[in-house]
Formats: structure tokens, sequence, C-alpha cells
């Protein structure tokens, strides 16, 4: 089993699961199967790793660690992931977490990134952080109640977590000043795949300039976040725009590869060069 396999054999596929996906705050009030774990155990065994950063995850019980957070309802079990520090660390975590949220998903597994509402210190503490590695964020892992809690209705709300920003205000066609249109190729059909990704408190921080067979992606950076050197969540939220872009691109066909080419276009304010995807 392969994560290529179940996720981008089949662009339908890949795109129903990235459009009907949501955020999980609600659970069943009961324990995840062991063959569950299992197959998502297996699935992280085989998720690709392009930027070479050795991600490691662990399941965590809630009750055993006394892991809580205070948006959630009904959990049980977490999966919480951790990386070494370092240039491109976060924007791997994006990209490899995200893969297995939407795993879970297409398996009916609920999960929702959290990054900030948790008791940070007792996960940092079960999952064996050391000083020169970060933990971004861990994720619910469970069965989606059939009723949202009263709270999750009303953080949906707070965060408008069903809008998201329209096409031609995230990317762009050789520099930032001239909108791309989607024109439907394969290419703005993997752009509007990112167009629709999780992001924290859903800002969408994620931009890319199209030139010829070239994606340049940045992060647009808000106000009110730590951009600093242990870690930038807006860079993980890139990180989960690359991975629907990456699954999409392979399940059209359309070879390529991510690297590092910054083409130094001229920059709108707060905004930072990330990595280049080319067509092979
Ligand atoms: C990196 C990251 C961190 C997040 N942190 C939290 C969090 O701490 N608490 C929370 O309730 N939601 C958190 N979210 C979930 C977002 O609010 C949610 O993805 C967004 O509102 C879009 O809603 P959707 O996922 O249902 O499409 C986070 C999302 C991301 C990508």
């Amino acid at each position: 089993m392969s994560s290529e396999m179940i996720l981008s054999s089949n662009a339908a596929e890949l795109e129903k699961v990235i459009r009907e996906r949501r955020s999980v705050r609600t659970f069943e009030d009961r324990e995840v199967w062991k063959e569950d774990v299992e197959k998502l155990q297996a699935f992280i065994q085989e998720l690709d790793d392009p930027f070479d950063k050795k991600i490691e995850y662990r399941f965590l019980k809630a009750k055993e660690h006394k892991l809580t957070s205070p948006v959630l309802s009904g959990e049980d079990l977490y999966l919480a992931g951790k990386v070494k520090k370092g240039h491109l660390s976060d924007v791997a975590f994006g990209y490899s977490l995200e893969q297995i949220v939407l795993y879970a998903w297409q398996q009916r597994i609920g999960t929702v990134w959290i990054a900030g509402t948790l008791n940070r210190d007792a996960f940092e503490k079960a999952i064996g952080l050391q000083p020169d590695e970060v933990m971004p964020a861990v994720t619910p892992v469970g069965y989606i109640a059939k009723k949202m809690a009263l709270r999750e209705t009303l953080m949906r709300k707070g965060v408008k977590a069903d809008t998201r920003l329209p096409f031609e205000k995230l990317f762009f066609k050789d520099r930032f000043d001239t909108p791309l249109t989607d024109d439907g190729s394969d290419l703005c059909k993997a752009l509007e795949m990112v167009r629709l990704a999780p992001s924290a408190v859903n800002k969408q921080p994620w931009r890319a300039v199209v030139s010829g067979d070239a994606v340049h992606f940045y992060e647009k950076k808000d106000k009110g976040y730590d951009h600093g050197e242990d870690g930038d969540l807006q860079k993980v939220d890139v990180g989960i725009g690359l991975a629907h872009f990456v699954l999409m691109t392979k399940a059209l066909g359309l070879n390529g590869s991510l690297k590092e080419a910054d083409p130094q276009i001229q920059l709108p304010a707060e905004t930072e060069y990330i990595i280049t995807w080319t067509k092979a």
C-alpha cells in the first residue's frame, strides 16, 4: 500500500476527498479500532519525504497522557508529529501530515489540525520532544459524530471555515500584479486544490506564480503570527497547500519536482519565497 496509490492514482477521487474534507472537532465517544490505527500506521510508513526531514509520528491515548484540547468533544486518540528544527522543516511537516489527514478522511476517520488549542506541554512530553525539535501541530483521530457540538459550530463561524479566497487573489502569472485566470488546465486544477486546503485560522497564506513550466510558491505572512526560527505556522500551511498541489499533479499525470529556485521577482509586502515545482 503506498500513499501515491491511494491518494494520487485517481484525480476524481482525490478531488472529492479534498472538496469534502472538513475539520472534525466532535467525535463519537468511543475507542478507535486497532485495525484503523494499523491502516494509518501503514500509510505513514509509506509516506514520501521529498524534503528529507524524517518526521516522526506517535499515536497517543488522550487519557493516558492527559492530553486535552478545549475545542474538541469525544476524542480518545491523538496523532502527534515532530521534526528537527531547520530550513523548510515546517513546510515538510505540513506536506506530510496533510497527506495523513486526507487519507484518514478517505477512510471516514475525522481529524483536525491543532496547533494552538491544546495543552502543549503534555503533548510535547508525551512525544519526547527534544530541544532541537519542533512539534508544529497534532490531530485527534476518531469517528465523526453525526451532530456537531455547539462549540464546533461556533468555532467554524468564528473563522469563516467554509469560505476560501478567490483563485485570482492567490495565483498569478509571471508577476504578482497579473492574476492568473483559471482556464481549466491541469495546472489550474491542481492550484484549485491548493485553494481549498485547510490553514491555521483559515488565513490561506499560500500564493503561487506560474511562469512557463514552473510554479513558484510563496508564503503571505499575516501579522500576529510568530514567523521565527523555532517554527512558523504559516509555513506549515504552505506545506499543506503543496501536498494538495503535488498529489493532484500526480493524479493528473503531470510529472514534476520540487526544488528551491527563487526567480527573484518583485514581491508584495510580507511575502516570502518558499519553493518551486517544475514540470518534468
Ligand atoms: C496549521 C494549522 C493549525 C490549526 N490549529 C487549530 C487549532 O489550534 N484549533 C482549532 O480549532 N483549529 C485549528 N486549525 C483548523 C483550522 O481552523 C481550519 O482548518 C480552517 O478553519 C478551515 O476549516 P476546515 O479545515 O474545516 O476546512 C488549524 C489548521 C491548520 C492548518
